[in-house]
Order: C-alpha cells, then sequence, then structure tokens
C-alpha cells in the first residue's frame, strides 16, 4: 500500500492507495459513521455491516442535484447525525461529490473521507477537494472546496466496474501523462495490456502516479486561478462533445485529447510523431479518437463554455508529450481544427 499526503488550506487528505474497503473502520476515528453510497454499489458490496447507518442515492448525472442533497439531510436529521458523525462517500465520482458536498454543508461541516470505487474516481475525483452538485443544467455549478480526511483507493474494487466505466479512468490517465509526465505515458505504451486486464500492481502505479500528478498540480492552485487549468487538457472540446452527444465522459475526453493535439501540432508545439503516439495510446486503450458527431454542434455546445472570453477560449495544448501550456485560441482556428 502506499499512501500519499495532500496538505492544502483546506485541510490535509491522505491518499491510501492499494488499502481494502474491509479496513475502513481503521480509518474511521468516531463512534458514528454514517455511509453514503449508490444503489448499484451497495447492491455488489452489501456496506450494512460496515457503518451504523447507509444512505442510498440513485445513480447517473441526473440525480447530482441539490434535491437529492436534500433528501440526505433530511435522512441526516431523521437519523439524528451530529456535529460528531463522520461521512463515509463509498462510490464513484457522483457519490465522491454529492457525499463531499453534504458533508460540508451539514451543520456548517461535519468530518468526511471516501472509498473511491471507480478507476476515475480513483485518478481524479478523488484528489482536489472539489465538491459538489449540477444546477439548471450546468455541471457543478453549485459546490465547496473541502478535502476528505481520507480517499481509500481498493484496486480489488474495480473489478466488478463495467468496461465502459474504466476507460473513463484510462482516459484520464493518459491526460495525466500526457501534460505532466512522459515516463507515466512510456509506461503506458508498455504496460496498456496488462492495464485493460486491471493487472493490480499496473493499476496501482497508474493510481500512484496520477495522484501524485493531480496533487501536485493542485497543491500549487488550489482554487484554480492558473496551473490547475491544465488538468483540462481535452475537457473544453470534451465537454463540448459530451453535451452535443451524450457520450460518456471518457470517450468525449479521449476525441477531445485528440483535437487538442491536433491544435498543438498546428501551433507547431508538438511534432506529428508526437500526436500520432497519443492517437496509438488511446486507441490501444480502447478509446476512441474519431470525431462522430456533427461539428457544428459540438462548436454550439463549446460556446456555452463557461471558460470562453471574449471571441476567445483558454485552450490546454501538449507542447511535448509530458508538457502542457494554456493558450488563447479564437473560435475560427478551433472551427478549421474541427472540420480538418
Ligand atoms: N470532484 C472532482 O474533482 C471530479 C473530477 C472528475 C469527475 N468528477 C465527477 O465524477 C462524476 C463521474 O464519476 P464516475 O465516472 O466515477 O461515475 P459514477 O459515480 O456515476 O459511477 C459510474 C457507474 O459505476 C457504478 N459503480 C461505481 N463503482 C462500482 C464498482 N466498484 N463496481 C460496479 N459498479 C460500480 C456506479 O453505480 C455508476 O453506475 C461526474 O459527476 C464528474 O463531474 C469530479
Ligand atoms: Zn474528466
Amino acid at each position: 500500500m502506499e499512501t500519499i499526503t495532500i496538505r492544502g488550506n483546506m485541510g490535509a487528505s491522505s491518499i491510501l492507495i492499494g488499502e481494502h474497503l474491509e479496513n475502513l473502520h481503521r480509518y474511521v476515528p468516531v463512534s458514528r459513521t454514517i455511509i453514503i453510497t449508490d444503489v448499484n454499489v451497495h447492491e455488489i458490496y452489501r456496506l450494512n455491516t460496515m457503518a451504523d447507518d447507509v444512505i442510498t442515492i440513485g445513480t447517473g448525472e441526473k440525480i447530482k442535484t441539490l434535491e437529492t442533497v436534500g433528501d440526505i439531510y433530511a435522512q441526516l436529521v431523521s437519523l439524528k447525525a451530529d456535529r460528531s458523525s463522520f461521512i463515509v462517500g463509498i462510490g464513484g465520482g457522483i457519490v465522491c461529490d454529492i457525499a463531499g458536498f453534504v458533508a460540508s454543508t451539514f451543520l456548517r461541516g461535519v468530518r468526511f473521507g471516501f472509498v473511491a470505487t471507480t478507476l476515475l474516481a480513483q485518478v481524479d475525483a478523488s484528489v482536489g477537494g472539489k465538491n459538489g452538485v449540477n444546477y439548471g443544467g450546468y455541471k457543478n455549478m453549485v459546490g465547496v472546496f473541502n478535502q476528505p480526511e481520507f480517499v481509500i483507493c481498493d484496486p480489488d474494487l474495480l473489478k466488478s466496474l463495467p468496461q465502459r466505466e474504466r476507460l473513463c479512468g484510462f482516459a484520464e490517465i493518459v491526460k495525466h501523462a500526457a501534460i505532466a509526465d512522459a515516463d507515466l505515458f512510456a509506461y503506458l505504451e508498455q504496460n496498456y495490456k496488462s492495464a485493460h486486464a486491471l493487472d493490480s500492481q499496473v493499476i496501482e502505479k497508474l493510481v500512484v502516479d496520477s495522484v501524485t500528478i493531480k496533487s501536485s498540480i493542485v497543491n500549487r492552485d488550489e482554487t484554480e486561478r492558473g496551473e490547475r487549468r491544465i488538468l483540462n487538457f481535452g475537457h473544453t472540446f470534451g465537454h463540448a462533445i459530451e453535451k452535443a452527444t451524450g457520450v460518456p465522459h471518457g470517450e468525449a475526453v479521449s476525441r477531445g485529447m485528440v483535437i487538442a493535439s491536433a491544435l498543438s501540432v498546428r501551433r507547431a508545439h508538438l511534432t506529428t510523431a508526437e500526436d500520432q503516439r497519443l492517437k496509438a495510446l488511446l486507441h490501444n486503450l480502447k478509446l476512441p479518437t474519431r470525431l462522430e458527431s456533427e461539428p457544428r454542434r459540438i462548436l454550439e455546445a463549446l460556446g456555452k463554455d463557461k471558460k470562453r472570453e471574449d471571441n476567445c477560449i483558454n485552450f490546454v495544448l501538449l507542447h511535448k508529450i509530458g508538457n502542457a501550456i494554456v493558450d488563447k485560441i479564437s473560435f475560427e482556428e478551433l472551427k478549421d481544427a474541427i472540420d480538418g
């Protein structure tokens, strides 16, 4: 097991990689533990024995709302939860985002931790202290920055994860390697087959490296004023593709990274050979690299991106594999890149 400690203004968080769900009791320091999980995870892992109470929510992005948060508050009240209660979110990014928000706001904040059960939650959602819900059709519109005391990343839990969900995690791992770690990128190129087979040693290495990369970027820029923006690599287009087509996040981000990489070549930051390496890696990991949906709809969705400034957009480009920069790009140039 490897522990990575993230120290930020919002407190410290220990990411426990290779730890197991069964050992959760070691990390919940107070008598009253309340688990928040979703119906799928609860069904598979039968969490009742692990805590005093279990609150179960539904699944899917549509339940990530203030209404769900309100339902959870109501259950906490009827369970007579108080300031000494400890909340553990056990699930993917949706459960963690909601549980973190609930714990940060209920009674002005109670202590909390996570067990991240999806690859995406282990490599991305559990790091960085962002918690929140969607509002009025906009993603993650309402929320807080606050660190969980611990995050357990148990590789065994990933075995029950559907293939499509695994891919979402792989897309974020490729993103981390592409923007910050050429060695990790090369490791992925050599070990993609074992990664796919969920070889626990390989998965642990990927989670450790991803968490290290994300946490060091976040530590330097906790509230997203500067450097943290590079974590949006592939995501400006990715979110637009997700909105326009409804494909899962990881698949949209994979396509978004392909477009961002092509733009990087246009601006002479990246060689064609490096661009090809990125595409080949995504392809080997069974992630999509082709834009299938109508470009105009994607551009329309892009126009609603909250990071838009004037007629330009702040865009993350690669400057060699393992290095990212943020550049202003006009809509005309983006349109050309999508069409081309
Ligand atoms: N806070 C952050 O920094 C951050 C970062 C990235 C993403 N996110 C958020 O994370 C969310 C997506 O998270 P996700 O991809 O983990 O999706 P998710 O939480 O919806 O989980 C995906 C599906 O897998 C199921 N599942 C979870 N664990 C399982 C397991 N071990 N075995 C079988 N099934 C399991 C869930 O029930 C769900 O149906 C989005 O809402 C996104 O905004 C947050
Ligand atoms: Zn993402």
